[in-house]
C-alpha cells in the first residue's frame, strides 16, 4: 500500500471522531465507537452516531468512560475475526474494572465480521451483548433495550431497504460534529462475485438507494455545513434509480442533480468497477466542475488469464480503452487503483503483465495487496496457491513502481494553484490540512477558522504522501472556477 489507505483494515477512528467534540450534555450516556476498514464502515459509524445521538448518547474517546462500546468491524483481510477477538479480550479487562467501580458497560460488535460470525462472537466472547450486521444498525435503540434487559442480541438479517428507509432523516442532533467532507452511501452489496472477495457474502446483493432519499440526505448534509460528499458503494457506478419522471438514472445523472445543491461544492464517488463505467458518468467528469478530478478504478491484475480466473469480466484492453476515454473527457484526472499480487496460478509473466499495465496507465496512487485466502470464496480452494515469499517479492516490486508514479504525479503539482477544502487542524500549531482536487492532503499555514472553507492555495513543496501550500486568497471562502482542477487541471 502506498499511501493513506481507505480500504486498509487497520484500526482507525472516523474523520468525524477525530473532529469529535465530546458533547457537553451532563449525565448523557457515553459511546465509544471504533471503526475498522472501508469508507462504508466510516459512513455506517456516522449513521450509528446519528441514531445514538437521538437516544441521548454523547461521544467519548476514552473507552474507560464508555457506557457503550461498539466495534464496527471489517472482514476483507485475513485474520479479521482474530483481531476482533483479541480486541474484545482487552475490552473485557476494562469492562471488569468498570464493574468493580459499580459501572455498567455494554459491548456491541457491528459490521462485516458480525455479519460473518453471528452468534459465534458472543459464544467465544461472552462480554459481547450485541452482534449486529451492517443492515441492522437503524434498529440499535430496540436492540440496546433488549440487550440491557440481559438478552444476548444477534441480528444479522439482510434488510437493506428497511435500513435506508429508517435512516433517511439525518439526526438533528448528531453525537459528533459533521466534518466538511463526508460520505453518503448510495449503493450497497455486490453481484459481481470476484473469486477473491468476501463482499457479496458479507454485504449481500447489490441494492441502490432511491434518488429521493439520496438527494434529501445530501441536502441535509449541505445544510449542516458539509461541502464535499463522497458517494459510496461497493460498486458505486452500478448505482441506478428512478427519477421523478420515471426514467432510470445512472450515477452520472445523479451527480448532475447533486451538483445543483447549494453549498455542495465538491463531489466524489468510490469504488467503481470497470464494467459499469457508463458514458454518461465519464461525460459528467467532462461537464461538472463539482466532480473532482480523481477516480478510483480497480483493475486488480494486468493479466487476462488472471482477470478471467478472478471472474472480473473485463480484459486488460478493456481497461486501456476505458482509461483513454476517461482521460479524453478529463485530461488531468488522477487515477487510482487496487492490485492483488499472487492470486492462485499467477506466474512471473502474469505479474509482469500487471507491471506493464501500471507503466502504461501511470497512476496517481494505488492500493496493493498480497492475495489472501478468504474462506467461502472460490479463490480459497483453487490449486496453485502462490508461495508467501513470491507474493512478498512481487508486492514490493509493484509498490516501488507505484511509489515512483505517485511521486511523479505529486511533483507535477509543484507551483500549481488549486482549490483546497480545509478539513482539520494540522500536526503543528498554526497549520491546517485539507484536500486537493486530486485527493492529496495539503498542509497550509493558517488559522483554525479556515476549517470548512475552500481556499485557493499555491503548492509550494512536495513530500512523499502530502503537499504543502500557501494561501493566496486571504481568509475568504474561495470558489473560483479556474482553480478547481476541473478538466485536467484547468489551472
Ligand atoms: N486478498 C487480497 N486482496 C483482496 N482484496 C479484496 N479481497 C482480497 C483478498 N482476498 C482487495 C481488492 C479490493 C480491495 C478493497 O481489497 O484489491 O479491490
Ligand atoms: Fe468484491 Fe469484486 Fe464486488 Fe468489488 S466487484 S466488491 S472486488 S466481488
Amino acid at each position: 500500500m502506498t499511501h493513506r489507505q481507505h480500504q486498509e483494515a487497520a484500526d482507525q477512528t472516523t474523520p468525524a471522531q477525530q473532529a469529535a467534540q465530546a458533547d457537553a450534555r451532563p449525565n448523557a450516556r457515553k459511546v465509544f465507537m471504533r471503526t475498522y476498514g472501508c469508507q462504508m464502515n466510516v459512513y455506517d459509524s456516522e449513521r450509528m452516531n446519528d441514531v445514538l445521538g437521538t437516544e441521548g448518547f454523547s461521544a467519548t474517546e476514552n473507552m474507560e468512560d464508555a457506557d457503550l462500546v461498539i466495534l464496527n468491524t471489517c472482514h476483507i483481510r485475513e485474520k479479521a475475526s482474530e483481531k476482533v477477538y483479541s480486541e474484545l479480550g482487552r475490552i473485557r479487562k476494562i469492562k471488569e474494572e468498570r464493574a468493580l467501580a459499580g459501572k455498567d458497560m455494554m459491548v456491541g460488535v457491528a459490521g462485516c465480521v458480525a455479519q460473518a460470525e453471528g452468534d459465534e462472537i458472543s459464544r467465544r466472547a461472552p462480554i459481547v451483548d450485541l452482534v449486529f450486521g451492517p443492515q441492522s444498525y437503524h434498529r440499535l435503540p430496540e436492540l440496546l433495550a433488549k440487550a440491557s434487559g440481559g438478552t444476548k442480541v444477534v441480528e444479522t438479517e439482510f434488510d437493506i431497504d428497511a435500513k435506508f428507509e429508517h435512516l433517511s432523516e439525518r439526526a438533528a442532533r448528531p453525537v459528533l460534529k459533521r466534518p466538511p467532507a463526508a460520505f453518503l452511501t448510495v449503493q450497497e452489496g455486490c453481484d459481481k462475485f470476484c473469486t477473491f472477495c468476501v463482499v457479496p457474502y458479507t454485504r449481500g446483493a447489490e441494492v441502490s438507494r432511491s434518488v429521493e432519499q439520496i438527494v434529501t440526505e445530501a441536502e441535509q448534509m449541505a445544510a449542516s455545513g458539509v461541502r464535499e460528499i463522497t458517494l459510496l458503494g461497493q460498486n458505486v457506478n452500478a448505482w441506478h434509480g428512478q427519477g421523478a419522471n420515471g426514467e432510470t438514472w445512472g450515477l452520472g445523472r445523479l451527480l448532475r442533480r447533486l451538483a445543483e445543491i447549494d453549498g455542495l461544492d465538491r463531489l466524489r464517488y468510490t469504488t467503481s468497477h470497470p464494467r459499469d463505467m457508463a458514458d454518461d458518468l465519464i461525460e459528467a467528469h467532462r461537464d461538472l466542475a463539482e466532480l473532482m478530478p480523481y477516480l478510483h478504478l480497480p483493475v486488480q491484475s494486468g493479466s487476462d488469464r488472471i482477470l478471467a480466473a478472478m471472474n472480473r469480466k473485463h480484459t486488460r484492453d478493456d481497461y486501456f480503452r476505458l482509461v483513454a476515454q476517461i482521460r479524453e473527457a478529463a485530461p488531468g484526472i488522477a487515477l487510482s487503483c487496487d492490485f492483488i499480487v499472487g492470486f492462485p496460478g499467477e506466474t512471473d509473466q502474469d505479474f509482469q503483465d500487471t507491471m506493464d499495465l501500471i507503466r502504461r496507465v501511470e497512476f496517481g496512487s494505488a492500493f496493493s495487496f498480497k492475495y489472501s485466502q478468504r474462506p467461502g470464496t472460490p479463490g480459497a480452494t483453487m490449486s496453485d496457491q502462490v508461495p508467501e515469499d513470491v507474493k512478498s517479492a512481487r508486492l514490493q516490486e509493484l509498490q516501488e513502481l507505484i511509489a515512483s508514479q505517485q511521486t511523479a504525479f505529486n511533483a507535477s503539482r509543484q507551483g500549481m494553484t488549486c482549490n483546497v477544502l480545509i478539513e482539520r487542524k494540522g500536526r503543528h500549531a498554526g497549520q491546517v490540512v485539507g484536500k486537493s482536487p486530486w485527493l492529496q492532503p495539503v498542509a497550509i499555514d493558517g488559522p483554525e477558522d479556515l476549517i470548512g472553507t475552500i481556499q485557493a492555495v499555491e503548492i509550494t513543496r512536495i513530500a512523499a504522501n502530502s503537499l504543502f501550500g500557501r494561501l493566496i486568497a486571504g481568509h475568504h471562502d474561495f470558489i473560483g472556477s479556474t482553480a478547481d482542477g476541473h478538466q485536467g487541471g484547468g489551472i
